[in-house]
């Protein structure tokens, strides 16, 4: 195999992380929708299906290498959708968590002197510098809204991305 045994369990274990975040922001676009928050929940299933290319950008990968790939099952992530700050403080944890784990997928690839992964690693990681800010803005600007669902509205109503 092209890679190390513990690299491909990073692949495998990111391919269900990417998954996850995709279900994630899809659960939370389609709560958006229901309550109105129509351009909020466009913008999570745009965030959603982008996942989903994640996921396909890992799979293309080690396919190309000649490695193996069987897609695990997805556990089932819990979202506290009992206010928008809530949910904007959980989608940017999240994109700090998926940072992590590809920051630790690009060490081991180091580790194992995988030049070739580590290149595709660097390429992988680069999206999630917008991925965080995109949070981080969501974050502050629902903050500073504080709940007030009629700021929350107008809000909504402008909200480009
Ligand atoms: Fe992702
Ligand atoms: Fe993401």
């Amino acid at each position: 195999m092209l890679i190390t045994e513990k690299l491909y369990e990073l692949f495998k274990n990111q391919i269900v992380h990417e998954n996850q975040n995709s279900i994630i922001y899809k659960n939370v676009s389609a709560y958006l929708q229901r309550i109105g928050l129509k351009n909020l929940g466009a913008f999570f299933t745009k965030q959603s299906s982008d996942e989903t290319g994640h996921r396909d950008l890992l799979i293309d990968y080690l396919t190309d290498i000649n490695v193996p790939v069987l897609i695990d099952d997805v556990p089932y992530v819990n979202v506290d959708m009992s206010s928008l700050s809530s949910i904007a403080h959980f989608a940017l944890n999240r994109e700090i968590e998926t940072t992590n784990r590809i920051k630790a997928m690009c060490v081991q690839a180091l580790d194992d002197e995988d030049i070739l992964t580590y290149e595709f690693l660097l390429s992988f990681i680069k999206e999630q510098r917008e991925e965080i800010a995109v949070s981080q803005d969501l974050v502050d600007n629902i903050d500073d809204m504080n709940s007030d669902m009629g700021l929350i509205r107008l809000f909504d109503q402008n909200y480009e991305f």
